[in-house]
């Protein structure tokens, strides 16, 4: 039974492969109509055959249906950002100008800065304010068009408030319009009264087991870096999350090659996420095991790293390229979705349209998710409606929100139709 339609799209179905020229990714139907029943897609193509099925009674529409004419524009499925920590309380404006000044990322988390710093704050402040806070970031996420946003824990550092970061999580999503996959991040800093082999050993063996078995996180990730936590213990901590069932992720090679990326590939991570520095071994293994690079080139702007990964060596071996925003309060604080495709044509050399296919299909496979990401029949009716036709336009004109409806679930959650068209403005 047809919910809901929108008719007369330009429909960019995200089922092409990434790598292939011009809107290859895209794979476009011209005057296309998506059909919903309920919280699925039950219809994608051409919209004459929409109405034809209509018309024989194949497919039967609800009479309290709703019609949407698109009158052209673009309709692409819901964004997916496969990366943030926006569940997080304080401010970290004062060290963004010392690294102005000169000093470095590494050097402000030496002296008490850096995640520290938000740890504590976060330990501090009180769960409405957590979750008032990742709401207001979630609710710009998806006036932007985003349908699914992974959360990592992280700036909790003890049992106790790790566990309760992930509830926190979850409690900020309901009702937001969005999706939320909680991802536990127990290795992001070693707690200031606690020896980091014994912390190590507590993630791996108490929290891993605890947030898998109470349901709160979907996933697990570490920071593999020098100056974070090494291959040795990201892997041993990984692995407990992949024993416990949950998706593995892992923050690899951002500041230096650790081989963090092999080690991604070894543990059978779903992604590998920053590889700023990965090399030719690490992209082989990544592409040997399956593993999807997820970019994140507003981090690297943000730090104004001379080096932010480049897509071209993950795409030219095969690897699945993703962008995340990698929203937090430290290395990238800098809020709209239109940015982030932006930075992944400008910064990592994606074209708009692999921009695209690495914000919708690409995320969406770096969650391990294969039920979003793409229009085709049965997947989830998460859908945007654009303020213009052309896919390039999203990150050629950024740093505003192109949507103008978005179907979360099947469910109209956003409708600004009656905007004045943005090339106004
Ligand atoms: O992905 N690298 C580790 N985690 C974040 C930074 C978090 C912070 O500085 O608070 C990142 O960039």
């Amino acid at each position: 039974m047809i919910s809901l339609a929108i008719r007369h799209a330009r429909l960019a179905t995200m089922e092409g492969a990434q790598g292939a020229p011009q809107d290859g990714p895209l794979a476009l139907i011209e005057d296309g109509a998506v059909a919903v029943d309920g919280e699925r897609i039950a219809y994608v193509g051409a919209d004459h055959d929409l109405e034809e099925k209509l018309a024989s009674g194949e497919l039967v529409r609800d009479p309290a249906s709703v019609q949407i004419d698109a009158a052209g524009a673009l309709v692409t499925p819901g964004f997916v950002d496969p990366h943030t920590h926006l569940l997080f309380a304080g401010d970290r404006a004062s060290e963004f100008a010392q690294r102005l000044s000169g000093i470095s990322y590494q050097d402000i988390a030496q002296t008490g800065g850096g995640i520290l710093s938000t740890v504590q704050a976060t330990r501090a402040a009180s769960d409405e304010h957590l979750i008032e806070g990742a709401k207001q970031r979630l609710a710009r996420l998806t006036r932007a068009g985003v349908t699914t946003a992974e959360v990592k824990s992280g700036y909790g550092a003890s049992i106790e408030q790790e566990l309760r970061l992930l509830r926190l999580i979850r409690q900020a999503g309901q009702g937001s319009g969005c999706d939320v996959v909680p991802t536990l991040l127990g290795l992001h800093a070693v707690p200031p009264e606690m020896d980091r082999h014994a912390w190590v050993k507590v993630v791996a063996t108490e929290l891993t087991t605890e947030a898998a078995q109470q349901g709160l996180a979907q996933g697990c990730d570490a920071f593999c870096d020098k100056g974070a936590f090494t291959t040795d213990e990201c892997r041993t901590v990984l692995e407990a999350g992949v024993r416990a069932g949950l998706v593995a992720h892992l923050h690899a090679d951002q500041l230096t090659n650790t081989a963090g990326a092999a080690l991604a590939a070894v543990i059978g991570c779903s992604s590998a996420d920053h590889l700023e520095r990965t090399g030719a071994a690490g992209i082989e293994a990544m592409a040997r095991a399956g593993t999807t690079a997820v970019l994140l080139p507003l981090a690297a702007w943000f730090l104004r790293d001379a080096k932010p990964a480049q897509a071209a060596p993950f795409l030219a071996a095969g690897v699945p390229v993703a962008l995340g925003s990698n929203l937090n309060p430290g290395s990238q604080r800098m809020e709209g979705f239109s940015l982030l495709l932006a930075a992944g044509c400008l910064f990592s050399g994606l074209t708009p349209a692999q921009a695209l296919w690495a914000c919708t299909v690409g995320a969406a496979r770096a969650l391990h998710l294969d039920d979003r990401g793409r229009l085709a029949q049965d997947l989830r009716a998460d859908l945007v409606l654009h303020a213009t036709r052309d896919p390039a336009h999203l990150p050629y004109h950024a740093g505003v929100d192109h949507a103008r409806l978005v179907l979360h679930r099947g469910q109209i959650t956003l409708d600004l139709r009656n905007d004045p068209p943005l090339n106004c403005g």
